[in-house]
């Protein structure tokens, strides 16, 4: 399995991605965020790029059923039902609803797979189903941290600790034979640096300390529970569901 990795998505467009298997991580928050709400029943996440996609989608939606959902500078968009937070993704609100998901790196991260052979979603509290997967599969991967747009170096460094600790994992495993690009060794490294406290690590990252500011200190305790949310999302189309077997059984 050869395991490559970008710091952030922007110098992809859809067609470099159209034949690779990528996992994309935004850890605060839009790949926890995401993986929560499928967790408590969402039918469904479609992410775009912008406001005005999500407009011109769910104007061909049904409104009962469809949701809108998403962020600019970690607020909720105007007009939008929901924000960011995880918190606000609950059963009550989220449960047999198809979502529209549009957030200032995540989303565009994630539509930017659609042509991707495969595409999961990875985060601090799925961890342990993606390595799973991936282990499964064993495969080639790109690793697409979703970054940080509105920073000079679009880098996050949650995101690269949370690929940084997939990748250490794999290589734990005996019976898979890892080849690792520079980068993707890099955010290993990082990982080994960094990683012994993920709260600690996210509290102080600069998105970590910004979203604190802004009200947001319960969720990064959320996106920091390794394992918490024990589901794979994946895009299957233009959407993002739960691998069949693990849709929720009533
Ligand atoms: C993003 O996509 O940039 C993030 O998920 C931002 C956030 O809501 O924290």
């Amino acid at each position: 399995m050869k395991i490559d990795l970008s710091f952030n998505a922007l110098q992809f467009d859809e067609i470099q991605l159209r034949d690779r298997n990528v996992v994309v991580i935004d850890v605060l928050r839009a790949s926890t965020t995401v993986t929560v709400a499928l967790f408590n029943g969402a039918r469904e996440i479609i992410p775009v790029a912008s406001i005005e996609s999500a407009a011109k989608i769910s104007g061909s939606l049904f409104g009962e059923v469809t949701l809108r959902g998403g962020e600019r500078n970690g607020k909720i968009i105007e007009g939008f039902n929901l924000g960011n937070s995880p918190v606000e993704y609950s059963e009550s609100a989220v449960k047999g609803k198809s979502i529209i998901y549009c957030t200032t790196n995540g989303s565009i991260a994630m539509a930017k797979c659609r042509y991707a052979k495969s595409m999961i979603i990875g985060s601090f509290v799925n961890l342990s189903k993606v390595i799973e997967f991936m282990c499964k599969e064993n495969k080639d991967y790109i690793i697409i941290c979703a970054g940080r747009v509105n920073s000079m170096d679009n880098f996050a460094l949650e995101d690269v600790v949370c690929a940084g600790m997939i990748i250490d994992k794999l290589m734990d495993k005996d019976d898979i034979e890892l080849e690792l690009s520079d980068s993707a060794k890099a955010a290993r490294a990082v990982y080994k640096s960094l990683g012994r406290s993920i709260l600690k690590m996210l509290k102080n990252t600069e998105h970590g300390k910004y979203l604190i500011e802004i009200g947001f200190s319960e969720d990064i305790k959320i996106c920091s529970a390794i394992d918490s949310v024990p589901v794979l999302p994946m895009l299957l189309g233009t959407s993002i569901k739960l691998r069949r077997e693990e849709e929720k059984i009533e």
